[in-house]
């Protein structure tokens, strides 16, 4: 049995603010409820939506500092609730726990709810499982339940490098779907080219409705838009009558209504049968999961740092241990 300590490093804010308020603090480790896990993180998620929380966003109105950061990371299970049987202590974990009220994966441990937990697919490793539960779920739901992609359809998803479209591309082929993905400059299109898109265009400098229409001449069956603004507008001029789109909620600027367009927003979700779908999904694509840059857990201000300094491919991780 590993030896838990009453105290542990961790991120955490005091204040809200820029990357600066991300310091080390010395807390201590949350005590796991009947239905939680106690992971000893290994690798801890970026996401974007940790700089509206940092800058004093709060989705569900109560914050309590200090506040850790961190909705999606791996590790191993350290200690496990009285109700919780599907899992044994050392087993190789990944979570998405949104809005944690025992706080976030910026941590050495982290305690979660069970049924946020999952073991690590077969193919990835504890640091490219940290980087991949909040995109890989938000990117399955989006393709299978909101879409409802089907093989032969086109889709045009915008946005690809980042940590969730990176994941999209792989999964909308893995339903044989035909993929044209934008990215933004030359090494952007060679990513997702590499990923495996049928084709790949700079959403910033081409005519994304004129490239849609030319590689799809009857419409575009759907979109998935990781990106807002008027280039989605220009993704959307390219659906066919009775096309679809779909966004996670944080796209902004959202787009605009559209008559014989179906538009459905949606957050992901987790839970056993997502992560078992998830799971499936993940090694039957041996998904080629980006990370962009990992920084030791001390540097997570410099990491936040480079989220703001725009143009990342794919995730920024922490190393945690
Ligand atoms: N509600 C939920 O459950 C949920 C879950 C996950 C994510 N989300 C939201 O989903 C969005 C995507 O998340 P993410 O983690 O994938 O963010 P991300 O890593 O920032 O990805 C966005 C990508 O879009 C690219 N992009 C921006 N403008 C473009 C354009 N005109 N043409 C082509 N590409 C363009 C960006 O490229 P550059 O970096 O080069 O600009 C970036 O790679 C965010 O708004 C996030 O808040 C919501």
């Amino acid at each position: 049995m590993p030896i838990i300590p009453n105290i542990m490093r961790a991120v955490a804010l005091d204040r809200f603010g820029g990357p600066e308020v991300l310091t080390l603090h010395t807390l201590p480790v949350p005590i796991p409820d009947p239905d939680e896990v106690l992971i000893a993180v290994h690798t801890a998620g970026i996401g974007v939506w940790d700089v509206d929380i940092r800058e004093g966003w709060s989705p569900s109105g109560s914050v309590q500092f200090p506040l850790v950061l961190g909705s999606d990371g791996s590790g191993t299970v350290a200690a496990v609730g009285a109700n919780v049987d599907r899992f044994a202590i050392g087993d190789e974990v990944y979570s998405f726990a949104w809005d944690n009220p025992k706080g976030g994966f910026y941590a050495e441990y982290s305690a979660v709810p069970s049924h946020t937990v999952a073991r690590v697919p077969e193919g990835l490793d504890l640091e490219h499982a940290g980087a991949v539960p909040v995109s890989g779920l938000t990117a399955l739901q989006g393709i299978d339940d909101h879409l409802h992609l089907t093989a032969g359809e086109t889709v045009i998803i915008h946005g690809a490098t980042g940590g969730v479209g990176t994941v999209a591309l792989q999964f909308a082929k893995l339903r044989e779907a035909s993929v044209l993905a934008t990215a933004i400059g030359e090494d952007g299109v060679a990513l997702v080219r590499h990923l495996g898109a049928d084709q790949a265009l700079d959403g910033r400098r081409n005519d994304i409705a004129a490239a849609a229409r030319g590689y799809a001449p009857n419409g575009v069956d759907a979109v998935l838009a990781f990106a807002g603004g008027d280039a989605l507008e220009r993704c959307v001029d390219a659906l066919r009558e009775g096309g679809r789109v779909a966004f996670p909620n944080g796209v902004e600027p959202e787009p605009k209504p559209r008559r014989g367009i179906v538009i459905t927003p949606y957050d992901a979700d987790a839970g056993v049968a997502e992560f078992e779908r998830l799971n499936r999904a993940i090694e039957a694509s041996r998904l080629e999961v980006v990370i962009a840059a990992a920084y030791p857990l001390s540097n997570a201000a410099k990491a936040h740092e480079r989220l703001a300094a725009g143009h990342v491919l794919g995730k920024l991780v922490l190393r945690v241990r």
